[in-house]
């Protein structure tokens, strides 16, 4: 069975990137897809340290061998058919969780013989953000730098984005004056519904593709 591997870089479970996520999964999985969601949260791991045992003479690895409860994620990505990568955007970047995910991914795939990037196997990549930005305002860097590096390594992305998401369940309950619920709650009534649907669509496209 072909296999997607999600990685959720948010620290919330039942909220706005995780519940993208689920969509995703669930369009994939109905498209007869095999699905693991990994909550970057949930495991104790360090970034790149460094080692340099990823180029060593002779005995290079495109997949990090520093062991920690980040090193099964990372070779079961590298058997992997399709990459989903998905995180809230924190001071316009991803969160530090998924960035420290993403060093230890991707240093292993750069060759400093030749700055090529080669991971084991090319594969579809997805990557999903959420924000309380818009589309005509936000400040967004989305994955940064590590997005050429994925697209050299594992082919171009395709990228979902939900905006001007609920940042809590009851904006009474919080000093957030500077949004307006009501604004939000129209956004939410007009969007949220179809940001999933995209997710969920998204999700069975790319299993279809996999699997075609
Ligand atoms: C620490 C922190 C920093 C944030 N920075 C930004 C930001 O720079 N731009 C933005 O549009 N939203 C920002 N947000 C809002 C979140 O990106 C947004 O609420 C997101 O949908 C939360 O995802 P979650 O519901 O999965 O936790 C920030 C939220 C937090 C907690």
């Amino acid at each position: 069975m072909k296999k997607i591997m999600i990685i959720d870089g948010g620290p919330r479970k039942n909220m706005n990137t995780a519940i993208m996520l689920e969509k995703f999964a669930e369009g994939a999985r109905e498209a007869g897809a095999e699905v693991k969601i990994v909550r970057l949260y949930g495991i104790d791991y360090k970034g790149c340290m460094s080692c340099m045992a990823c180029k060593i003479k002779d005995r290079a690895s495109n997949v990090c061998k520093f062991k920690d409860a980040l090193t099964p994620v990372l070779d079961e990505i590298a058997q992997a058919d399709g990459l989903v990568l998905g995180s809230p955007i924190y001071f316009g970047d991803v969160t530090g969780q998924m960035r420290t995910f993403l060093e230890r991914l991707a240093f292993p795939w750069l060759s400093y013989n030749d700055y090529s990037l080669t991971a084991p196997k090319r594969m579809p990549v997805m990557l999903i953000e959420t924000m309380n930005g818009t589309p005509e305002r936000n400040n967004s860097q989305g994955y940064g730098s590590m997005e050429p590096c994925i697209a050299a390594a594992l082919g171009e992305p395709e990228r979902l984005i939900a905006y001007n998401t609920y940042q809590v369940k009851s904006y009474d309950r919080f000093e957030l004056a500077g949004f307006s619920e009501e604004a939000k709650r129209q956004w939410r009534d007009e969007h949220w519904e179809q940001d999933q649907q995209r997710a969920f669509e998204a999700g069975k496209r790319m299993a279809e593709k996999i699997m075609a």
